[in-house]
């Protein structure tokens, strides 16, 4: 039998940290995982390591890869001290107002959402992974950095609120199905910003995203605007991203944006953790069966595999998804039996997966590297 790293995973899975009340994997608290032959071996990073806690998480790690996957495995486990977060270690917040604070502290992952070429659904993806997400279990949280035209009030119906600022100062993020929402739209008038620059609108993303009062999330879902230009990269560089998802469309303009897109993100140093396509094919509503593939086949899936990144899936082409956008209700809710819900639901499981796989596999410490001061 050959076991893989999702199998292990799968069975950490069980493991669960009783005071946050969610699984090892989940809150990233594996590293280094290699799976050799008939040998696991990972590191678990504890507050307090080599405690008796630390040793009855260790035996229970063992027990469920044993129970799981294979009793006669060999598991070796280390525990290593937990790095603390940006946001515990740096308090940047009570500084001087030239300092935007630190990264918001309690959010696990932070995927950014873009592409090269505009018009090509990135907010779709982004409201409609965010809302799946949510379904599947997951703690989301959804930001809009696009300050030149903000989508995500109009998608989640709340282009008439305005966040409140908590006695701490903070700003709470509206909730709406199920996804804490902040946009850059709700603070900054769309018609003033036009004229700001890169690190103006980069630095007003950082000061938003640690200004708010998240709570703890598993993803922080962030909607880029389009293009791969001075402001996605000083956004990109300013921001801890876990990974980012690049959307594309069939057309062959899309995808070399795409491409660009992949090599910006490779350039700073943020891991891709795949490309969708979106708008992929056409199935007409009396012919549920079939897949019209209207602007070419497989342009995305080759794309992927030509820039060594996964494909994460397809999204079809449906009048529905782009009506339950313009009306406040992502299509995933409003109609979940919709052939594009079900592609949603399916990004979202590979996104999980690719976003765990990738945090096991990472090694346990990591050089924290200040791009901007
Ligand atoms: N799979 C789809 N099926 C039908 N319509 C879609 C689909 N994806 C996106 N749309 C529609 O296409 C339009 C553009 O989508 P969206 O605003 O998400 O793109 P974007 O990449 O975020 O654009 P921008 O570059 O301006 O930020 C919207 O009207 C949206 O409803
Ligand atoms: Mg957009």
């Amino acid at each position: 039998m050959r076991v893989t790293s999702e199998q292990i995973l799968q069975a950490l899975s069980t493991v669960v940290e009783p005071e946050r009340g969610k699984s090892i994997v989940r809150l990233n608290m594996v590293k280094g995982l290699t799976v050799d032959g008939a040998t696991v071996s990972f590191t678990v990073m504890l507050k307090h390591p080599g405690t008796a806690f630390a040793r009855g998480v260790v035996a229970a790690c063992r027990q469920a890869i044993h129970e799981h996957v294979g009793p006669d495995l060999d598991v070796r486990v280390e525990t290593d001290a937990e790095m603390i977060g940006l946001g515990d270690d740096i308090q940047i917040s009570g500084g001087g107002a030239s300092e935007p604070p630190g990264p918001p502290p309690g959010v696990l992952n932070f995927v950014a959402v873009a592409s090269g070429k505009g018009g090509v659904g990135k907010s779709t993806v982004a409201a409609n992974l965010a809302v799946a997400l949510a379904r599947q279990g997951y703690d989301v949280g959804l930001v809009d950095t696009d300050i030149y035209g903000p989508s995500v009030p109009t998608m989640f119906g709340v282009r008439d609120e305005k966040p409140r600022v908590n006695d701490r100062r903070k700003i709470i993020p509206l909730e709406r199905h199920g996804v804490r929402l902040l946009s850059m739209g709700f603070m900054v008038d769309p018609a003033r910003a036009v004229i700001w620059r890169g690190p103006m609108v980069s630095s007003a993303v950082r000061q938003f995203l640690g200004d708010a009062d998240w709570g703890e999330l598993d993803y922080l879902i962030l909607d880029l605007p389009p293009g791969t230009g001075d402001i996605q990269l000083t956004i990109v560089q300013t921001i801890p991203l876990t990974a980012a998802i690049v959307v594309s469309t069939p057309q062959d303009v899309a995808l070399a944006d795409a491409r660009k897109g992949v090599a910006m993100f490779e350039n700073v140093q943020v891991p891709v953790l795949g490309i969708v396509e979106n708008m992929a094919y056409f199935t007409p509503p009396d012919l549920p069966d079939r897949k019209y593939y209207l602007f070419g086949r497989g342009g995305a899936r080759k794309l992927a595999g030509e820039l060594g990144v996964p494909f994460l899936g397809e999204i079809p082409i449906e009048q529905v998804v782009r009506e339950t956008g313009d009306t406040g209700t992502p299509v995933v809710l409003a109609e979940p039996e919709s052939v594009s819900a079900r592609a949603f639901h399916r990004l979202a499981e590979e996104t999980v997966r690719q976003v765990t796989l990738r945090n096991a596999m990472a090694p346990p410490t990591q050089k924290v590297e200040i791009l901007h001061r």
